[in-house]
């Protein structure tokens, strides 16, 4: 038995590397209607540039190793940190806002599960130099729009929205105490993945009493902005927060989106860099892991000892979509490329076969012929199982002539006329 890929790695047999060519090129048209151009950095970076930056899980996830330099380097685990690093090294030659776009290929050592591998292509948009919420705002239509242009609607996949601000000033009003708000925050995470009862078992373990647990699960109850106001319009420490948070959600609508955004205050992200608006995408029957999730981080170009800049971004990975577009049926049925099939009744006309190939190549035609002598029969079999258009018959007493027949073979209709003249038609 030939050995099989690694454990969360996939081949790409032409039928899913042209899935997979599909969603990349949705995501490169949408991001070109948003006008950010594409980027790319290298796969391997120094180990340190994630020890750093990436925090949380991704951390403990990493293909690292010492290279034959005795560099400590790691393969690539998201995009985030390189893009960082390039913007923070010619920040000054750089128009702003930067809005760039990359798909690479990223690698993390995860537990295997459904939805995750150790590879996976992301779409990565970021824009870098714009502290307004209305960057927030078209950072969020540009993975909804995407989402949408793959035809999924918001019966679909809902975007949930938060701003770490909000939630860290309502949790210390709430009476959570500054250094319990990590693990609060993991605690909150990790809510929705796990019962109830035992969620409020951890929340009361981690804020240290019933009340302030109580506390806090009103907090996250808050699906609007008016609610927020209903309830907390006297935290003053929060009021900047939900006025932003109002303004971004106008923005939004007047983007086009407002059905799909719902207010959220349970996701937090697990990235360490986040620092203001978060959001992820999900699939609305809650059965897949994360779509897209990203923020803004404000504060991680400087901490790199780059410009103090201020920047937002999203991953949009393509293992969950493609499944949630397996299952919708939106991925369409990859047609056939060849435009030609040339074959000929008799095997001394190969090389006539191949100046005629050559000839319809040149006129930017897609073309295959047998590349073995073969009765005439066979070659139009072989013409029909690769999905070919056309076949361009070369039958000797004719060919004599320079006379072709060209057969649809879809409809099998059939029309001799000169190679010059059919040559001709085609430039
Ligand atoms: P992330 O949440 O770690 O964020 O990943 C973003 C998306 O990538 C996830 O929602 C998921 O679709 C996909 N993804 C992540 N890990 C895997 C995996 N092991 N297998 C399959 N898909 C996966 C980031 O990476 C941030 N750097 C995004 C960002 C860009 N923030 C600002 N700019």
């Amino acid at each position: 038995m030939p050995q099989a890929a690694l454990p969360g790695f996939r081949d790409f047999y032409p039928d899913k590397f042209a899935e997979r060519a599909y969603v990349l090129s949705v995501w490169r048209d949408v991001l070109r209607r948003y006008a950010f151009v594409e980027y790319d950095g290298p796969p391997l970076e120094h180990l340190d540039l994630y020890r750093r930056k990436s925090g949380g899980e991704l951390v403990g996830q990493l293909y690292s190793f010492t290279d034959k330099g005795g560099r400590e380097v790691a393969l690539r685990p998201e995009m985030t940190p390189t893009l960082a690093r390039m913007v923070a090294a010619k920040a000054n030659a750089l128009r702003k806002p930067v809005r760039w776009f990359s798909i690479p290929q990223l690698f993390r050592y995860e537990k295997q599960q459904r939805g995750r591998l150790r590879e996976h292509f992301q779409l990565n948009a970021d824009i870098v130099g714009e502290s307004s919420v209305a960057a927030d705002a078209e950072l969020i239509a540009v993975a909804l729009d995407v989402i949408q242009t793959f035809g999924l609607t918001p019966a679909d996949v809902v975007a949930r929205v938060s701003d770490r601000r909000l939630l860290e000033a309502l949790l210390l009003d709430a009476g959570v105490v500054t250094s319990a708000m990590p693990t609060i925050f993991a605690v909150i995470d990790k809510r929705g993945r796990e019962p109830v009862a035992i969620a409020r078992q951890k929340l009361e373990a981690a804020v240290g009493s019933a009340s302030v647990a109580d506390r806090v699960e009103a907090i996250l109850d808050c699906h609007d902005v008016a609610s927020l106001v209903k309830h907390f319009s006297g935290v003053e420490s929060a009021a900047e927060h939900i006025e932003r948070m109002r303004q971004y959600l106008v923005y939004v609508a007047a983007l086009g989106f407002a059905e799909w955004v719902r207010l959220d205050l349970s996701i937090v992200r697990g990235l360490a860099y986040y620092t203001g608006i978060v959001f992820e995408l999900l699939d609305t029957a809650g059965e897949l892991r994360a779509i897209c999730g990203g923020g803004r981080y404000d504060t991680l170009l400087a901490n790199l000892g780059g410009a103090d800049l201020p920047a937002l971004g999203f991953g949009m990975g393509d293992v969950v979509l493609g499944d949630l577009l397996r299952s919708r049926k939106l991925i369409p049925a990859a047609t056939a490329t060849t435009d030609y099939w040339v074959a000929a009744d008799d095997e001394s006309l190969l090389v006539d076969v191949m100046m005629v190939a050559s000839e319809l190549r040149r006129r930017n035609r897609s073309v295959e012929y047998a590349l073995r002598p073969q009765q005439l029969g066979r070659q139009l079999k072989a013409a029909a199982t690769a999905g070919a258009r056309s076949a361009v018959l070369l039958k000797s007493d004719r060919y004599m002539l320079r006379e072709v027949t060209v057969k649809d073979l879809e409809s099998g209709t059939e029309q001799s006329l000169l190679l010059d003249e059919f040559l001709r038609t085609l430039s």
